[in-house]
């Protein structure tokens, strides 16, 4: 499979908690290679879009709520099958049933403060990406690292 795109987003909860760095670190530390990075505080327009496929349930409003309620980092990760290792790498979205290990797992509780977003398919993530990238924000450039990483 070839390289990837996806986006993350190291939600509130974990801003809060001084886990920004223990997140991406873990991604880093995976081999996915950083291509965007920043700290917003997401509007309430920019979270509904972000959410759109949940309008409706009944969680909707607590997740914008939640989402808008504190400064995010969001950011772009690359690499083979990027979307798929990103998620098995975040865990199950309830961090209850979430594999030890993984971010859920060994940091969340409860489903609706679960520290981390990532895009779940491929036109997902081409999406999401562009509701808070410009293309230029998006820097192509070559790791040494990536001969022994990516091969
Ligand atoms: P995310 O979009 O945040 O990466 O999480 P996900 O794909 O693992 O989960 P998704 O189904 O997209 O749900 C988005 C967020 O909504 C909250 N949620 N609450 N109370 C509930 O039943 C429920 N279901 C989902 C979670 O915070 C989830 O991350
Ligand atoms: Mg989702």
């Amino acid at each position: 499979m070839g390289s990837e795109r996806t986006l993350i987003i190291v939600k509130p909860d974990a801003v809060q908690r001084g886990l920004v760095a223990e997140v991406l670190g873990r991604l880093e530390r995976r081999g996915l290679k950083l291509v965007a990075l920043k700290m917003i505080w997401m509007s309430e327009e920019r979270a509904e879009a972000l959410y759109r496929v949940h309008r409706g349930k009944s969680f909707f409003e607590d997740l914008v709520r939640f989402i808008t309620s504190g400064p995010v980092v969001v950011g772009v990760v690359e690499g083979p099958n990027a979307i798929a290792v990103t998620r098995q790498t975040m865990g199950a979205t309830d961090p209850a049933k979430a594999e030890a290990g993984s971010i859920r797992g060994d940091f969340g509780l409860t489903i609706g403060q679960n520290l981390i977003h990532g895009s779940d398919g491929m036109e997902t993530a081409a999406y999401e990406i562009g509701l808070f990238f410009q293309p230029e924000e998006i820097l192509a450039y070559e790791r040494a690292i990536d001969r022994w990483v990516v091969g």
